[in-house]
Parts: C-alpha cells; sequence; structure tokens
C-alpha cells in the first residue's frame, strides 16, 4: 500500500510543486486541496496517512482544519507548513494537534523525514489502539494447534443453536473467551448483550436478586426495582462463570428457571420469559461433584445440552510461539509500551514448561514479569525464570529456533543486514525499503518490528 500524502495550500502552484517534489522524493502517493473544506471533505472520504497543512489560508484557515480534525476525531497526523517562520504559530498548531511543522524553505528531504515519521507514528498508534480493543475483551482464540482446531470448528457448530453450553476447562485456559467467542457467533452476533456472573463471588443472600432482580420494596434495603441478571442478558448471552462454586441452594433455584423458562423478580408475581442462551463455564470436575453430592446432577444435565473443553496448554504446547507473540504484543499494548522481542531460545524454553498452574494465564504473566526486568529490546533466554526453565528443556519447542540452528542463524543475519541498510540511508525507511527491494515501506516497518529495530538502537 502506497503511502498517501495530502497537500493543503491556497496557492495552487506552491501545492502542484510540494505535490510533485514528494512523489519524487518520497514516492508517495499525492493529493491537493485548495482550502479548508476541500481538505476536510477528502479527510472524511480518502485514507490518507499524512497531510501537509498551510497554516495562512483565506477562509477555513489550517488552524481551523486541526480544531475540527481534533473535534471529529479524526488522527491523521499533520504537518504544517508556513512562510512567515513565526515560530508561535507553529507552538499554535502543535497545541491542536500536529505532528510537527517544516518551513517551506526547507529542503524537500527534510519534509520527507517529517512525514516518514509521522506516517510511521500514525500506524504505530492505529495498531495499539486495534491490540488493545482486542485484548479488552475483543481477543481472538489464538492457535492453530489441533486441539485449537478442534474447539473452534465445535465452537462454530454450536454458537448459533440457543441450547445451554457447558465449558470446562483447567483455570487460565480461556473459558470465558470461548464464551466470549460463543456469543460474538451467536444469532445475535454478538449485537444482544452478553451478562456475566461469577457465581463463585455471589452472596448466598443475594444470589436471588443478582440473579432474577427484586422488586421495589422487595426486602428491607430495596429502595429500588433491579433487573437481575437474566433480564439484563435479554437475547443475548448469560455467563454463569464459576458454576461449581454456587451454593446447593441457589442451584435449585437456578435449576427452576431453566426448567420454566421464566424468572420471578423477588418480591414479583409476574413471571417474565428468559430469551438468554445460557453459558456456563467451571474448572472443577463436574460429573466428580455430581457424585460428592456437591452439585444438582438434574441441573448439570440441563447446563451440558452441549459441552466444549478447552484444552489445557500442555497438550497444545505448539501454540505457544504465535501466543507468546500475541500475548508481548498485548502486554506493551496494555502497560502503553514499546512492544519487545523475544530471543528464539527463550521461546524454545517457554514451549517445554507444562503450564500446569494457570495455563495461558501463568504464559501471560510470566511473559509480562520477563518484559517489565528485561532492559534490551528483545528479551533473552536468560530472563526466563527458573521455575519456567524445566529439566526438559531440551524436548518441544519445534516451532522455535534453538541457538545455532539455521533458522536462529537467518533471523541474525536478517537483523544485521537490514540495520546496516537503515543505517546507511539515515534510518529513512521509503528509501531502505526501495534499497532492499522491498515492495513498500510498510513491508520493512513489519520487519523491523520483528526485530524490534528503531531509531536510536
Ligand atoms: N487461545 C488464547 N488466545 C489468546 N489469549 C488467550 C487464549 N487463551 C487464554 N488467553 C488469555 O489468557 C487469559 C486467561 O483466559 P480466561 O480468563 O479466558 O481463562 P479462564 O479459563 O476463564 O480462567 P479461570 O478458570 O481462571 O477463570 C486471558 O488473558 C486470555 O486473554
Ligand atoms: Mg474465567
Amino acid at each position: 500500500m502506497n503511502t498517501q500524502v495530502l497537500v493543503v495550500d491556497d496557492v495552487a502552484t506552491m501545492a502542484e510543486q510540494y505535490a510533485y517534489d514528494l512523489k519524487r522524493v518520497g514516492g508517495y502517493h499525492t493529493l491537493v486541496a485548495a482550502g479548508g473544506d476541500e481538505a476536510l471533505d477528502i479527510l472524511a472520504r480518502e485514507p490518507v496517512d499524512c497531510v501537509v497543512l498551510d497554516l495562512e489560508m483565506p477562509g477555513v484557515d489550517g488552524f481551523e482544519v486541526l480544531r475540527r480534525l481534533q473535534q471529529r476525531g479524526i488522527e491523521t497526523p499533520v504537518i504544517v507548513y508556513t512562510g512567515t517562520g513565526s515560530y508561535d504559530r507553529c507552538i499554535q498548531a502543535i497545541r491542536l494537534g500536529a505532528y510537527g511543522f517544516v518551513d517551506k524553505a526547507e529542503p524537500i528531504e527534510r519534509v520527507v523525514q517529517e512525514i516518514e515519521n509521522a506516517v510511521s507514528r500514525g500506524r504505530l498508534m492505529t495498531e495499539v489502539r486495534s491490540l488493545r480493543s482486542r485484548f479488552d475483551g475483543d481477543t481472538p482464540l489464538i492457535g492453530d494447534s489441533a486441539a485449537m482446531r478442534t474447539l473452534r470448528e465445535a465452537i462454530a457448530r454450536i454458537a448459533p443453536i440457543p441450547s445451554s453450553v457447558l465449558i470446562a476447562g483447567e483455570s487460565g485456559t480461556g473459558k470465558e473467551l470461548v464464551a466470549r467467542e460463543l456469543h460474538r457467533r451467536g444469532k445475535t452476533g454478538g449485537k444482544a448483550p452478553m451478562v456475566a456472573v461469577n457465581s463463585a463471588a455471589l452472596p448466598e443472600q443475594l444470589v436471588e436478586s443478582e440473579l432474577f432482580g427484586h422488586e421495589r420494596g422487595a426486602f428491607t434495603g430495596a429502595d429500588r426495582l433491579r433487573r437481575g441478571a437474566f433480564e439484563n442478558a435479554g437475547s443475548g448471552t448469560l455467563f454463569l462463570d464459576e458454576i461449581g462454586e454456587l451454593p446447593l441452594p441457589a442451584q435449585a433455584k437456578l435449576l427452576r428457571v431453566l426448567e420454566e423458562r421464566a424468572v420471578t423478580r423477588v418480591g414479583g408475581d409476574r413471571p417474565i420469559a428468559v430469551t438468554a442462551r445460557i453459558v456456563a463455564a467451571t474448572n472443577r470436575d463436574l460429573e466428580r461433584e455430581v457424585e460428592a453430592g456437591r452439585f444438582r446432577q438434574d441441573l448439570y444435565y440441563r447446563l451440558n445440552v452441549h459441552t466444549l473443553r478447552v484444552p489445557p496448554l500442555r497438550d497444545r504446547l505448539s501454540d505457544i510461539p504465535v501466543l507468546v507473540d500475541h500475548l508481548l504484543r498485548a502486554i506493551a499494548a496494555h502497560l502503553g509500551v514499546r512492544p519487545k522481542g523475544i530471543a528464539p531460545e527463550a521461546v524454545s524454553l517457554l514451549a517445554a514448561c507444562d503450564w500446569r498452574k494457570n495455563n495461558v494465564r501463568e504464559l501471560r504473566n510470566c511473559l509480562e514479569r520477563m518484559m517489565i526486568a528485561s532492559d534490551a529490546a528483545v528479551i533473552g533466554a536468560a530472563e526466563v525464570p527458573p521455575e519456567i526453565r524445566g529439566e526438559d528443556r531440551d524436548e518441544g519447542g519445534e516451532a522455535a529456533a534453538p541457538p545455532g540452528s539455521l533458522k536462529a542463524l537467518k533471523a541474525q543475519a536478517e537483523r544485521q543486514i537490514v540495520l546496516a541498510a537503515l543505517d546507511k540511508h539515515e534510518w529513512h525507511v521509503t528509501r531502505t525499503a526501495e534499497a532492499l527491494g522491498l515492495s513498500d515501506h510498510s513491508s520493512l516497518l513489519k520487519v523491523m518490528r520483528r526485530h524490534s529495530l528503531s531509531k536510536g538502537r
């Protein structure tokens, strides 16, 4: 994809000349606008990567354009240029959200450099935002092992069916992610609400009012009507997490609701139809709980019309390299720091651990600790905590490259070649990409990210 730059100037010859030079020197695709209004129109329509904006224009001037971009939440980076050389005006533009400024008299190379910086920062910000949103509940199920493929197929099959689903799996295996995926792929396509209730955290006296709601004045302290989780879930999904922890009396009440497909608010007399799909999750062996008399058998059969088993991480160690990659980015986005790379030797060590305690959550926590402990841009094997380096460190890790292997050596060579080319071209991304015969500079940025290469390192 070619970088697209919009040049805004009321003096047509000036705008054309600039556009021509930017195309020639930076290799950009260029657009031209003769005023603020036209620029805003184009920005609303076209995928522009960077704007070069004149400040002095009749009518809607550069400052006004910046203000309106801010109001509309458009985050395309803007570089202002000015012929008056007034520093104060440039500062004012920066305050209004401009990325940088250049003087009309400056060589075009400098402008191209400025655009490169602005564009790569803009792209990084988009990426961080998308990762952050993924992490906040939108995370896809990562992994392509046979076990994960089977799980994904089962989810796709069951999602459109309205019957109850029981999700079983050890702690930290991703049961909640599976529930969200079921919801997203459900009949309402994730548009209806998903309400999650942590059964373990429900105080016994409040179970009924939390799940079924209460009428005003139903009991002391009930000064307002309150809808329960069943009602709030509407025609979406009610996720009953840690269902194995639900006390027996509450199990009886839940069973009645599932049988009657209706709830009655505490203190109320009108049954309200339940339309939500019920998804329950547990890390306990419910059959054993039933045998031990801690879980009602009839409720168990109501809930497990379909059962999804989420495999423990040790049964899909081949997913570890992709999971590590995904989690490192997610953690960086979460902490608001630059993502770090990880040495293949470190990944091999991680892929040899059995993660019996807490599965993917344990891996995530371990990576977060490693990321913080390491000062380098690439997390090394030395950062892997001793409890993770098992005796069996030489097994597993087929997808990661052990030191000295062809794969590891190739990665090392690639890094050195790219670094040398960047240095030679003074970290000019477009030119370096060209020199290396890459299709465009975003492929180079990808390689740079993989090797955690950024200026100053
Ligand atoms: N396949 C996966 N792909 C990406 N992230 C995952 C995957 N599985 C788990 N995670 C991440 O691991 C963490 C734990 O997942 P989740 O909360 O869904 O586990 P859980 O089975 O509900 O755990 P618990 O039993 O402790 O409630 C989350 O941060 C989640 O995003
Ligand atoms: Mg959970």
